[in-house]
């Protein structure tokens, strides 16, 4: 169900909240370990989610549970500190509750960030990727439901999910800052069990490039809103069905956490330009 009234409470909450005069032109979700990066956010005010009503709580390690409002780059953008994630628990609707606020509250771009598992041989641990396009294999959305026509259409459109301009603003940066960038497609599971190496050569056949456990869900809510979206994959560790290796939250930590200053350097180039 898509929860209107909670998704607009929490946005009015957050109107008082924030200070006189903010307006968010884009949105940051920061995934599992790339929250303590450097964004070079000024002036900000930061909000506990747990102050924020109607709000869910973040319970996985690496994720600091709170929003910035601040200027990054000359723009004012919000920067959620951590996500919600299906495998806690928590609904379509729950998970997205930071994208639908971001959006009422004026945000035209969302930037989502995750740490991604690399399932093409290609690409490696520590390496970013942007978000061609995505395969959604959690079975959930989080517009199945009654629609709320405010928010957008009840069929939205998915053929160009993650935008062409804001792909090419990033590719750009990235090639001035010196940054590899790889292009894929990202699958999005439930977990928060990892992969199988059956599944893991089930995700290659489909054509995903990377795996995670987030995402998916907050970019079709942003697209249902008409978001302009931009999804970057911090690959954190090598998935690949004939050598597999075991995957520890320790690592992903520490992969993220060293590639993090690379991302925010990248998200802080692309608001720039946008
Ligand atoms: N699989 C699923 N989710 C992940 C992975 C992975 O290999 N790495 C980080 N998140």
């Amino acid at each position: 169900m898509q929860n209107a009234e909670t998704a607009s409470r929490a946005t009015d909450w957050l109107r008082n909240a924030l200070p006189g005069g903010f307006r968010p032109k884009a949105a940051v979700i920061l995934g599992t370990g790339l929250g303590q990066a450097d964004w070079n956010l000024t002036g900000e005010t930061v909000i506990a989610y747990r102050d924020i009503p109607g709000f869910p709580r973040s319970t996985v390690p690496g994720h600091a549970g709170s929003l910035a409002a601040g200027v990054l780059s000359g723009t004012q953008v919000l920067v959620w500190r951590g996500r919600f994630h299906l495998y806690e628990g928590y609904t379509p609707a729950e998970v997205c509750m930071g994208v639908r606020a971001s959006a009422l509250l004026g945000a035209k771009v969302l930037v989502a960030t995750n740490a991604a598992g690399a399932l093409n041989p290609l690409h490696s641990p520590g390496e970013l990727l942007a978000i061609s396009d995505h395969v959604n294999l959690t079975g959930e959305s989080p517009l199945a439901g009654p629609n709320v026509d405010a928010w957008g259409p009840r069929f939205p459109d998915m053929s160009r999910v993650y935008s062409p301009r804001l792909l090419e603003i990033a590719d750009e940066n990235a090639m001035k800052l010196g940054i590899r960038l790889e292009k894929g497609v990202y699958a999005g599971v439930r977990g928060p069990q990892l992969e199988t190496p059956a599944e893991t050569r089930m995700l290659r056949m489909l054509g995903a490039d990377a795996v995670g456990m987030s995402t998916v869900m907050e970019v079709i809510a942003a697209k249902h809103m008409g978001m302009e979206v931009l999804g970057l994959s911090c690959l954190v560790n090598k998935n690949l069905p004939d050598c597999m290796a075991e995957v520890t939250l320790e690592e992903v930590l520490e992969v993220a956490g060293k590639a993090g200053e690379k991302l925010g350097r990248l998200v802080a180039a692309v608001i720039r330009d946008l």
